[in-house]
């Protein structure tokens, strides 16, 4: 998989780098490539923003550099579509794709997909990071400030595949740690990324909808703290039984509303009192 991020601060994705990100970047599983936002910027001072047209507070990037960038990320695409969703390379010719809603998966992997974080974006999820990791091509946009300007978001939908993506109900600086969050989620699922593709099938958000199961490891005793006997017995369906006892119970107590709707009506046993 292809990602190009574009960013007023490289540096924050340092970080993908390390651990298992770094091995599949340095496997080839995973080409990122980081571009600075001010390498399109060609004034003196290098400068990416403004004040707001028609007044209010803080600045809002400029559309020029996003365009400059933008245009030749997706010229150099390795995606088969890329260099025909310039629009005057597609105009008369017979265009198949779908049209761009803003959240079009339908045409998924056929060419570059756009996404600019943001605190106005659909919520990501596990659902997403697992359409996502279809992807042949992505290309993260980090706003900073009070956004972008608009148009970059008009020009783009317009010309091929825009989603504006939120981690969740919060407001970050920037999105460069949420374009963080979900490089790594979409990363992970890429074949030969995680060792043991088996440690993803249980996780919380996977597959059921019900959060992941307590975990425990050696010593049996900590400080008094015993793990729970069925966990020593040896008696694999006993365990197995446990665990998803615990995934029911913990998702009914920290996030009820992701209960399957054949679970919501199960007795809570010692939650009761919850
Ligand atoms: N930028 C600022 N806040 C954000 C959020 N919650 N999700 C994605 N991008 C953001």
């Amino acid at each position: 998989m292809r990602i190009d991020v574009v960013s007023i601060f490289p540096g924050y994705f340092d970080a993908l780098e390390l651990s298992l990100l770094g091995k599949a970047k340095q496997k080839g599983l995973l080409d990122v490539r980081v571009h600075d936002l001010r390498d399109a910027a060609h004034d003196k001072h290098r400068t990416v923003d403004d004040t707001p047209t028609g007044g209010g507070a803080g600045m809002v990037m400029k559309p020029e550099p996003w365009g400059e960038m933008l245009d030749g990320i997706l010229a150099e695409s390795p995606t088969a579509a890329a260099s025909s969703s310039a629009p005057e390379a597609s105009a008369g010719t017979a265009d198949t794709r779908e049209p761009s809603l803003g959240r079009s998966g339908a045409t998924s992997g056929a060419e570059p997909l756009i996404i600019f974080p943001s605190p106005a974006g659909e919520v990501f999820t596990q659902r997403m990071a697992r359409e996502l990791a279809e992807e042949q091509h992505l290309v993260f946009g980090c706003g900073r400030y009070e956004g972008i300007d608009q148009r970059v978001f008009d020009e783009y939908s317009g010309r091929g595949r825009v989603r504006l993506v939120s981690i969740g109900d919060y407001v970050l600086n920037g999105g460069e740690v949420a374009a963080i969050a979900m490089i790594e989620a979409i990363a992970r699922l890429l074949p030969g990324v995680v060792g043991n593709p088996e440690s993803l099938v249980e996780e919380s958000h996977e597959e059921d909808g019900l959060l992941e199961y307590p975990s425990y490891t050696k010593p049996a005793d900590w400080r008094g703290r015993e793990v729970p006997p069925v966990l020593l017995s040896g008696n694999h369906a006993a365990i197995d039984a446990w665990r998803r006892e615990q995934r029911v119970e913990r998702t009914r107590r920290v996030r009820p509303e992701l209960l399957p709707r054949e679970l919501r009506g199960e007795s809570r046993g010692r939650h009761a009192a919850d």
